[in-house]
């Protein structure tokens, strides 16, 4: 059987905290697209051509170092931007969406573009706020060198860029249940995600 959960929201908005847990709890897998994204973004830093870069992907790049360096975000937004480079990462993303035993995907389009025909929906939000707070504790406990101020303009600056692109722009598609982490811990974030999919299989299942 295949059943898959899109998970969609602004960055670091407790997608990938979320996503992993859901999977956990639901014994599926997880696939985080922003990385797919980030491994281009880091590809092109690197001197690469974007489409070039998108096209020759592989599931190891997945797991190169330094993706989550702000630099590399940066970057990320700016190739997810492209139509031919989301073009060259769609078969992965809805092969993946499909396998037997179930998918939780995590990103900016799933719910609208990658798959929308998936079982359940999230989209997952917090205010700008309180996510750059979050993202600043996990870059700073990962040792990199950045500032409050500057890890906030950059969620800033992505958000703008992701929400305003022509292709796959971020927004919540129509069925998608919304979760605001502004005033939740990590825990009753992931309770509130399990809680919404359980009510989607019952739908699906009565
Ligand atoms: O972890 P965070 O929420 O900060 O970002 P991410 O999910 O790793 O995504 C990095 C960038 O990739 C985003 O700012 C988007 O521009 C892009 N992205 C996208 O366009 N579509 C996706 N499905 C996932 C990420």
């Amino acid at each position: 059987m295949s059943f898959t959960i899109a998970i969609d929201g602004p960055a670091a908005a407790g997608k990938g905290t979320i996503s992993r847990a859901v999977a956990a709890h639901f014994g599926f897998a997880h696939l985080d697209t922003g990385l797919l994204y980030r491994a281009v973004g880091a590809r092109v830093l690197a001197g690469a051509d974007p489409l070039a870069a998108a096209r020759a992907l592989v599931a190891e790049d997945l797991e190169a170092e330094g993706l989550r360096a702000p630099e590399v975000a940066q970057a990320a937004s700016k190739v997810a931007v492209l139509p031919e480079v989301r073009a060259a990462l769609v078969d992965f993303q809805r092969a993946f969406a499909r396998r037997a035993g179930g998918a939780v995907l995590d990103g900016r389009d799933i719910g609208t573009v990658i798959c929308p025909e998936a079982e359940a929906k999230l989209f997952v939000t917090a205010s700008a706020e309180v996510r750059a707070g979050r993202r600043y504790l996990e870059l700073e406990a990962g040792g990199a060198q950045v500032s409050r101020e500057q890890v906030l303009a950059d969620v800033i600056e992505r958000d703008r860029r992701d929400r305003e692109r022509a292709e796959a722009p971020l927004v919540a598609a129509r069925d998608a249940v919304e979760i605001d982490t502004s005033q939740m811990d990590i825990d009753s974030a992931v309770a509130a995600a399990i809680a919404a999919v359980e009510a989607r299989m019952e739908g699906k299942n009565p």
